[in-house]
């Protein structure tokens, strides 16, 4: 799957991101899912797939972290599309375990401990909702930080082994926007209070003005590890 990156790559080359995501469920049936954090890009993605039907499986990882805000936004998906989005929780034993022993704040106190909260709550529920697919289709943009800016749309996942592609990789901010408000897609609230990027609760805040977009996530992290697992590409250092 690897060597055909680039004939598929050529295939896609051209289409819209809707024609892109079609063709790929047709060469990948029941086999290509997509993530899902509610944040405007996945919006934008989830209404190309339920608006069209594609036959994609759309999932979220629920990390038991979120904002009141998210959960809003997941309920009003449901209610404009009615269709399914999977919940993968983390395994109970090991937020047990980890909550008994760290407490529920450890991954303020240390990169280790916050990489390992982001390990039970995100990685390991990542790893069983693909496995078993060839593509995965993420919100990623390359706008969103200068780590992303080197990756491509569509790409291979060594770590996953799988193919990873990113619909709307090129579109700016203000076309994710346009298109949200194009079709009155349901996003949230939070966007409108500074926070561009929007993860696990107590780990994301508002950005000032000018600031970057990932400025708030993990935000009293060096810039250089604030990646939390489940976009590491296996050649980086982290
Ligand atoms: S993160 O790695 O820093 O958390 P980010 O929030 O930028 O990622 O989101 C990038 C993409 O990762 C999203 O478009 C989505 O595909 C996926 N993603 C991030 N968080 C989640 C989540 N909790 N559940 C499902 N997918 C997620
Ligand atoms: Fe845990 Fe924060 Fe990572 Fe969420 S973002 S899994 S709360 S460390």
């Amino acid at each position: 799957m690897e060597s055909s990156i680039n004939k598929i790559s050529a295939q896609i080359a051209g289409l819209d991101p809707v024609e892109a995501l079609a063709l790929l469920a047709d060469l990948f049936p029941g086999k290509i899912v997509f993530s899902t954090s509610f944040g405007w890009e996945d919006q934008v993605i989830s209404h190309m797939i339920f608006a069209n039907k594609l036959p994609i499986k759309v999932f979220t990882l629920e990390t038991g972290r979120l904002f009141p805000e998210t959960y809003y936004t997941w309920g009003r998906t449901l209610e404009r599309y009615g269709e399914n989005i999977h919940a993968y929780y983390p395994n109970t034993e090991a937020v047990e375990r980890m909550v008994s022993t760290k407490g529920p704040s450890s991954f303020y106190e240390s990169v280790e401990n916050r990489k390992e909260c982001c390990s039970i709550r995100k990685v390991e529920p990542l790893n069983r909702a693909l496995a078993g697919n060839d593509v995965w289709v993420t919100g990623i943009r390359a706008e969103q930080s200068a780590n992303r800016q080197g990756m491509s749309d569509l790409e291979w996942d060594e770590i996953h082994r799988l193919i990873k592609f990113h619909p709307i990789y090129n579109w700016t901010l203000d076309e994710v926007k346009a298109y949200i408000k194009q079709y009155n897609i349901p996003y949230n609230p939070l966007h409108d209070k500074g926070f561009p990027s929007i993860g696990c609760a107590p780990c994301t805040r508002a950005v000032a003005e000018g600031e970057d977009f990932r400025a708030g996530r993990w935000w009293w992290e060096d810039q250089s590890k604030k990646e939390c697992g489940l976009h590491e590409v296996s050649t980086e250092q982290k």
